[in-house]
Parts: structure tokens; C-alpha cells; sequence
């Protein structure tokens, strides 16, 4: 026993662990239950009574050497493990190609720093909203046919909990009501969001797409403020050459009503399928806010009037960067969308 406990020892000593294989093999035939150790220490009922006191030393002694020397190599691996390892170059240029902002985004923000200039501040609303938002309260009569211009998604109610009719909002105008409901005239702001109409998608038409509209309410606001305003958009946004007209419109919530074209930039105003040989397009719609619609909102309409517009934000892109179809906004196609920046 003594003898086997000495060539142990020698092999235990020799034994090299270079890596975690080795220190695994280490483990499993000195230092493991099912080991070479333990099954010295097994026999060690069967040494005799008087040598049973030395031989038991000198074993423990084998088995703390045994432990120590795996403890240090496991140690060594562990930390060798944690190190942080340096993959590549950091000094090199980054190889994972960075995305891109998209388009509607871009224009989306051009067209709020265009209006920020001007001093309008952006507000926020839902786009789950109630009839009285998106109807009522712009002076969409109930059953009047004006509501069908908007082909709406109506979401299906519960049992009894909503009185109103629920919906996706067809635009945001429904922010202009909230908007006025909370806040005192002078109000100058625009607010840009999704909206929802049930069209069947082309190129030219989607059931979702990108408003910004805009309100000003203030005392003395005229019809030249409105087209001032617009105006200056337009050859902010388009250029200075940029040609504009208006044309006499129908909503109702706005009196007078109108719609701004400019001339159509794809074709130069020669005529092409984008401005259906027309070589003007319609970018906004607009008005001066109905009486009614300040009325519904508690707006003393003999002391404030103000003006109110609304673009499609697609629209407005597909001009400035010459695209001619409209779904190529949301087919996610990366050979499309890495063209903007
Ligand atoms: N809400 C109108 C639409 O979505 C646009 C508009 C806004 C027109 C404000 C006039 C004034 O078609």
C-alpha cells in the first residue's frame, strides 16, 4: 500500500495539465470519487491495525497534494477564460454596414423643421380614436356623405362598454379637436401620424399612410396667412422654382376650403402617370377652420378664427425623390431603402 501511495504520488507530480482536456483527465483519475485516491482510501479497512494510523497520513497527504495541484491549474483555466479577447482590429473600419433613416422618416422630420421655423410645435394623438374625434367634432354631420369620402375601418365593439363608435382614425385631425380641448388660442401647431383608410393597395394608394396637418387658431388670421404659410413650404420643401396653385375645395371642416398643387416634379410639368398627365399635384388640402368646429370645442368663434391643412407625407416624398410606387414604402426591400441617408 505504501509503495502503490509512493508511485501515485510520482505520477501525480508528473502528470502535466496544459490544458482544460487535461486537467478534466486529472481530475477524473486523482482527484474524483470514483478516482485512484479514493479507491486507496477504500482499502485502507483492510491495512493492519498498526500501520493503519501512517498509511491513513501518508494518503491524506497524497490526496491535499493531488486537490492543490488541480485547484491551481483549475484556477489558471478559469481566469485564462475570462480574458477578454480582442476579435480584430478596433483601429479598422467597422465591417457591419450601418442602416439607414427611412424616407418617410427623413421627410417626416424635414417637413416639422420646415413648420418648427415657422413656429408650430408638433403634437400627438391616437390612432384608435372615437367618431366624435374623427367626425363629429369637425362638423361631419351624422349621415352626411362626406363621411364616405373616408372609407373607415370601424372596429367591432364590445359588449356595451364604448357608447361611440370606434375606429381607426382617417386622419389627424382628430389631434386639432384634443388639441383644442386642452389648450387656449394662440395655438400653432402640426401634427404628424399614421392613418387609415380601407383602399385597396397600388401604387398610388395604400390603407395606411402619413399625414401631417397643421392649426393655427389666433385672433385676425386670414386666408393670406394660410397661403403664405404653405407657400413657403412648398419652396422650402421642393426648391425655390417650385410652382404653386390653389384650387377652391371642399371639407367640412374648414370654410373657405381649398387645395394646393405644385407643379409636378417627376415630369417637369410636361404631363406622366404620377400627376395623371395633369403636370400639377395636389400636396395639401386646407382651409379656414369652420366656426362650427371652434364652437364644438368651446372656441368663441366671434373672437378666433384660424387656419388648418393637411399633407400626405408619402405623397410629398415620392415627389421630392422621384418614386413611383407607393408600396416600395413598405415592402422593406434593403436595396430601396439604402438609397436615403
Ligand atoms: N383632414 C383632411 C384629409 O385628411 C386634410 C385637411 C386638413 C384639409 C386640414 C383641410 C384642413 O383629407
Amino acid at each position: 500500500m505504501k509503495e502503490q501511495i509512493t508511485s501515485i504520488q510520482a505520477e501525480v507530480e508528473r502528470f502535466p495539465i496544459g490544458n482544460e482536456s487535461e486537467l478534466e483527465q486529472f481530475r477524473i483519475q486523482f482527484v474524483g470519487r470514483k478516482g485512484r485516491l479514493a479507491a486507496l482510501f477504500d482499502l485502507l479497512k483492510d491495512v493492519p491495525a498498526e500501520q493503519r494510523r501512517e498509511v491513513g497520513q501518508a494518503l491524506n497527504g497524497l490526496k491535499n497534494l493531488a486537490e492543490a495541484k488541480f485547484e491551481e491549474a483549475q484556477s489558471q483555466f478559469a481566469g485564462a477564460g475570462a480574458k477578454v479577447e480582442i476579435p480584430h482590429d478596433l483601429t479598422l473600419l467597422d465591417p457591419i454596414s450601418q442602416g439607414s433613416l427611412h424616407p418617410l422618416t427623413l421627410v417626416r422630420a424635414r417637413i416639422l423643421e420646415i413648420f418648427n421655423r415657422m413656429g408650430f410645435s408638433v403634437s400627438d394623438g391616437p390612432e384608435i380614436e372615437t367618431d366624435f374625434y374623427n367626425f363629429t367634432a369637425l362638423n361631419f354631420p351624422a349621415n352626411h356623405p362626406a363621411r364616405e369620402m373616408q372609407d373607415t375601418f370601424f372596429i367591432e365593439k364590445g359588449a356595451g362598454e364604448i357608447q361611440d363608435d370606434v375606429l381607426l382614425r382617417t386622419h389627424t385631425s382628430n389631434v386639432q379637436i384634443r388639441l383644442m380641448q386642452h389648450q387656449k388660442p394662440p395655438i400653432r401647431s402640426v401634427m404628424p401620424g399614421r392613418v387609415y383608410r380601407n383602399e385597396a393597395i397600388s401604387a398610388r394608394a395604400h390603407c395606411l399612410f402619413h399625414q401631417v396637418e397643421g392649426l393655427y387658431v389666433d385672433k385676425q388670421v386670414s386666408f393670406k396667412d394660410l397661403k403664405d404659410t404653405l407657400y413657403h413650404f412648398a419652396k422650402e420643401m421642393f426648391g425655390k422654382d417650385t410652382k404653386v396653385r390653389f384650387r377652391p375645395s371642399y371639407f367640412p371642416f374648414t370654410e373657405p376650403s381649398a387645395e394646393m398643387d405644385i407643379t409636378c416634379l417627376l415630369c417637369k410639368g410636361d404631363g406622366c402617370n404620377v400627376c395623371k398627365q395633369a403636370g400639377w399635384v395636389e400636396i395639401a388640402g386646407a382651409g379656414m377652420v369652420d366656426p362650427n368646429v371652434l364652437e364644438n370645442v368651446g372656441i368663441d368663434s366671434t373672437k378666433y378664427n384660424g387656419f388648418a391643412f393637411g399633407m400626405g407625407i408619402e405623397r410629398i416624398t415620392m415627389l421630392k425623390y422621384q418614386i413611383k410606387d407607393l408600396r416600395l414604402f413598405t415592402e422593406n426591400d434593403v436595396r430601396f431603402l439604402k438609397q436615403f441617408s
